[in-house]
């Protein structure tokens, strides 16, 4: 069978709209078009009655009631509101002063995390980053050996979306709720690939996002329990009240009921799919560690998603390889801020040195990648990683035995 090019391995990045969420989501535009918020013509009910549905589907999806659910415009929305709307609610002191609680974090979170915690270290809240070791792997011991009295929430997401290791997120869950602690996860990269119930693992607050699961970009929900404990958030956006006053704003039905298709596919097929993501990314990582040397596969070796694989071929720039393989859409190790290539800030996070880092590709592989898109990516790699070697001084200097890392460059 022929591949068809270019080859999509970004799944991390952006999966496509599965045609059964498209189809969905088609008479939402058109026919039944209403405002769920009309309470009082067949045009609201009938739009209310798609996102009831879609709220189910997502509820279903996660072990949670349908109350539970909050839609938004995706994670990033989520994880600010679950974050600051927690952190303001069980503040500790009034805001203006410091000290107004302690929040636990980690360094290599998306920064739709990050930042919201450092906006909220600037108004007075203590947060602690935590610092995975080489594996990236997060642990319950690492939070309890955080955990202060005056902690008023832990933000840990589920599954790294650059190394796909999955953290000890129903551990954490159990020393949280032990000890009063609101327990937010970001689980953008793990809700719909993995079985999830937010009430046996004990999860207070959790992001998810259409886009990472076959749905439509711009929608996404959070996840808040409502018994034992109860969770309350101060809203971050305000105005009609929709969303039990969580998230004001006429509903985007038509994302709202296609993120409620994607759930509920996802659901049906996460375990098959899952399998066979696995199968191919075992491939895809053996043979390229086979073929060629010094190559690194980060992460936790087990504890990691199917679908992502993020490796290191020594004595080579991510960038070039990308370049070289530009059939096969991937992501570098390397995140163009501003003029310069800076190594990714989740490798150098768990200890990769700058070299490693700049050498690395993620690839991340999905529901409609087929074993003749691997092999052709195994073949093409290997091929283009000999090539650049070849016109490579550090991987000569490397053959004759010069340890590169203590070479002094003089700069000029
Ligand atoms: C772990 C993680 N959190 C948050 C986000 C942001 O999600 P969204 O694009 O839905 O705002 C992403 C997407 O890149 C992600 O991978």
């Amino acid at each position: 069978m022929s591949v068809k090019l270019p080859i999509y391995f970004d799944h991390a990045a952006t999966t496509p709209c599965d045609p059964r969420v498209v189809e969905a989501m088609l008479p939402y535009f058109t026919e039944k078009f209403g405002n769920p918020g009309s309470r009082n013509h067949s045009f609201g009910w009938e739009s209310e009655e798609g996102v009831s549905l879609a709220r189910r589907q997502c509820a279903d999806l996660i072990g949670a009631d349908d109350k539970e659910i909050i839609f938004t415009s995706g994670s990033t929305e989520a994880n600010n509101l679950a974050i600051k709307g927690a952190a303001e609610m069980y503040q500790k002191a009034p805001a203006g002063s410091t000290g107004r609680g302690h929040i636990i974090t980690v360094n290599i979170e998306h920064k739709a995390v990050l930042d919201p915690c450092k906006r909220l270290e600037k108004v007075g809240f203590d947060v602690t980053y935590l610092e995975p070791e080489r594996d990236g792997l997060v642990t319950a011991k690492m939070v309890e050996d955080a955990i202060r009295d005056d902690t008023i929430l832990v933000t840990i997401m589920w599954a790294n979306n650059e190394i796909g290791t999955i953290n000890e997120i129903p551990e954490i869950g159990k020393l949280c709720h032990d000890r009063g602690v609101v327990f937010h996860t970001d689980a953008t990269q793990w809700v719909g690939k993995m079985p999830t119930d937010v009430k046996k693992d004990n999860i207070d607050l959790l992001s998810f996002s259409g886009h990472k699961m076959y749905g439509p970009k711009g929608v996404g929900a959070l996840y808040v329990r409502r018994r034992k404990p109860r969770i309350r958030l101060v809203a971050q956006v305000e105005g009609g009240g929709q969303e039990r006053g969580y998230r004001s704003g006429t509903l985007n039905v038509t994302g709202i009921v296609g993120l409620g298709k994607a759930a509920e596919l996802c659901k049906q097929e996460m375990d098959t799919e899952r399998e066979r993501l696995l199968a191919m990314r075992r491939r895809l990582e053996t043979r390229l560690t086979e073929r060629l040397d010094h190559v690194v596969v980060n992460g936790h070796a087990d504890k990691r998603l199917a679908h992502i694989t993020n490796i290191s071929f020594g004595f080579i720039e991510g960038e070039s390889l990308m370049m070289a393989v530009k059939d096969i859409s991937v992501s570098s190790g390397s995140a163009c801020t501003s003029a310069s290539l800076e190594p990714s800030y989740v490798l150098k996070g768990i200890g990769i040195g700058d070299d490693l880092a700049h050498s690395s590709l993620r690839m991340s592989l999905g529901r409609f990648t087929t074993d003749e898109e691997v092999d052709f990516a195994i073949d093409k790699i290997s091929e283009a990683v000999v090539k650049l070697r070849e016109l490579s001084p550090l991987y000569d200097m490397h053959k004759e035995g010069i340890d590169i890392t203590k070479i002094q460059w003089q700069a000029h």
